[in-house]
């Protein structure tokens, strides 16, 4: 049987969806890029804002349609969506097959050939007794304490040069606006050696540029290894050239971080550090634990131990009871740091968060207006960081063809950006010193050095 999987949300989510693919082809299905051809088609969803889940709920309604005349298809649900809706799904569609949350990937197969075999029952009239009964097929909402970290699984990696590792999962954090510690649970660290033996695996696959995963990778610990241990021996790892990590917390982010970030060669010159909002208010009372104060003492730090760091950030516009004035705190905060580039939101209420019960939400229109005026500044500072880089010299990994002009090939700097040069497809995969030459949009231009 052939399995499409189409993904939503985070890199949390990529990485998930490759972890299933190798489960499902361990267990003897075949992975297929056509959905023409598949006989599963697995939605694997995110439910951080009310957007994510519409458009999916879009999707598998138009997917689901194909069951009038494709009768051997199954559709199932795994992901956010999955473990905070369960069995409410099949109520938004009747003809959704099973629904699976985020840490229960390992039961798929045997899911699947019981309702398959729960099919041929029926096709055949024969009765119940004969058959393994399922013990549902909605299998989410359940205890998350001990919940899968998925040892000794190495994912099927849809990129050859790019490998997304997760070293730990779920989040304890519990920001107000969030729905992430109650769809993945609480958080668990992966066994260093397990890291370690997978980093080094994707380097022999010859996927040198790695990042790794986790919704708060500074607070990572398993058995006294912390973060920086880790990237410390990480990056000692020879068949890899680069290493990256995303989510950072501020609150999190220690000296030891900072400087084993400055020391370690792979490790790049780049962090996605999420500011949330520069009003102090607010950032209590989205159980933040730091204040803007404390956040630009960090970048301070950063920028002093790495003086070209290119740091990134989530911001959200509107957050129940912004006052003008404290989202004028955001928009100023941002004008001072010059990020090299945000994920800019507008508030989405998550029932079953703390902040969906705050009261003086912001009406719709205001946070629209607000998060227009940030993406307006953002916009034009990050065309000026690109524009920054004219002149200089950056290794490219060089990843592809370019897909404007087919004599250029397309990668990335260390700090993350594309850059494209002269050259050809032999390239691929290696590293090329580049001299930035003009800056496109949020495209660099260079020529062999
Ligand atoms: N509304 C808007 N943005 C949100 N994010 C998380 N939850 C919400 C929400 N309810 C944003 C945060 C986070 C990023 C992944 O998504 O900025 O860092
Ligand atoms: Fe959500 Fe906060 Fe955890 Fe990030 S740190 S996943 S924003 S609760």
């Amino acid at each position: 049987m052939k399995f499409i999987i189409e993904t939503y949300g985070c890199q949390m989510n990529v990485a998930d969806s490759e972890l299933i693919t190798t489960i499902l082809t361990n267990a003897g299905f075949t992975h297929t890029e056509n959905i023409d051809e598949a006989q599963i088609i697995i939605f694997n969803t995110c439910s951080v804002r009310e957007n994510a889940e519409k458009r999916v709920i879009g999707r598998i309604t138009s997917e689901v349609s194909r069951k009038s005349y494709q009768n051997d298809l199954l559709v199932g649900i795994v992901g956010c969506m999955a473990q905070r809706l369960g069995e409410e799904l099949k109520k938004i569609n009747k003809k959704i097959d099973f629904v699976v949350g985020v840490d229960q990937y390992s039961q798929l197969p045997e899911i699947i050939e019981t309702i398959r075999s729960a099919e041929l029952r029926s096709a055949f009239r024969i009765p119940n007794s004969e058959f393994r009964t399922p013990n549902s097929t909605f299998i989410s909402n359940t205890i998350l304490d001990q919940a899968e970290i998925y040892n000794d699984l190495y994912p099927t990696r849809s990129n050859p040069l790019n490998a997304f590792i997760t070293i730990m999962r779920g989040c304890n954090n519990f920001c107000t606006y969030c729905i992430v510690p109650f769809t993945r649970g609480r958080e668990r660290s992966r066994p260093i050696k397990e890291i370690l033996h997978e980093i080094e695996l994707a380097g022999q696959y010859r996927a040198y540029d790695i990042t790794l995963l986790g919704q708060n990778v500074n607070s990572y610990n398993f058995e006294n290894n912390d973060f920086p241990d880790l990237l410390k021996k990480a990056n000692e790892i020879e068949s890899i050239k680069r290493i990256r990590f995303i989510t950072s917390h501020p609150k999190d982010l220690s000296n030891k971080l900072i400087e084993t970030m400055a020391t370690c060669e792979k490790v790049c010159e780049h962090i996605h550090l999420p500011l949330q909002s520069g009003n102090n208010e607010i950032l209590n009372k989205m159980n933040r634990k730091y204040t803007a104060e404390h956040y630009l003492n960090l970048i301070k730090k950063l920028r002093k131990a790495m003086p070209d760091i290119a740091i990134t950030t989530d911001v959200i516009a509107g957050f129940p009871s912004e006052k003008e004035e404290q989202f004028l705190d955001t928009l100023n905060i941002m004008k001072e740091i010059q990020f090299d580039f945000a994920y800019m939101f507008k508030y989405s209420e998550r029932s079953g968060t703390k902040a969906a019960e705050f009261e003086d939400s912001v009406p719709e229109t205001t946070r629209l207006d607000r998060l227009q005026r940030l993406i307006d500044q953002q916009t034009e500072i990050t065309t000026q960081k690109y524009k920054n880089k004219i002149g200089s010299i950056q290794e490219v990994y060089v990843e592809c063809q370019s897909k404007r002009d087919s004599n250029e090939m397309s990668g990335k700097t260390r700090d993350f950006k594309i850059t494209v040069f002269e050259g050809n497809e032999s390239l691929i995969h290696q590293f090329v010193k580049v001299k930035i030459v003009d800056a496109v949009g949020w495209t660099l231009k260079g020529i062999k050095n």
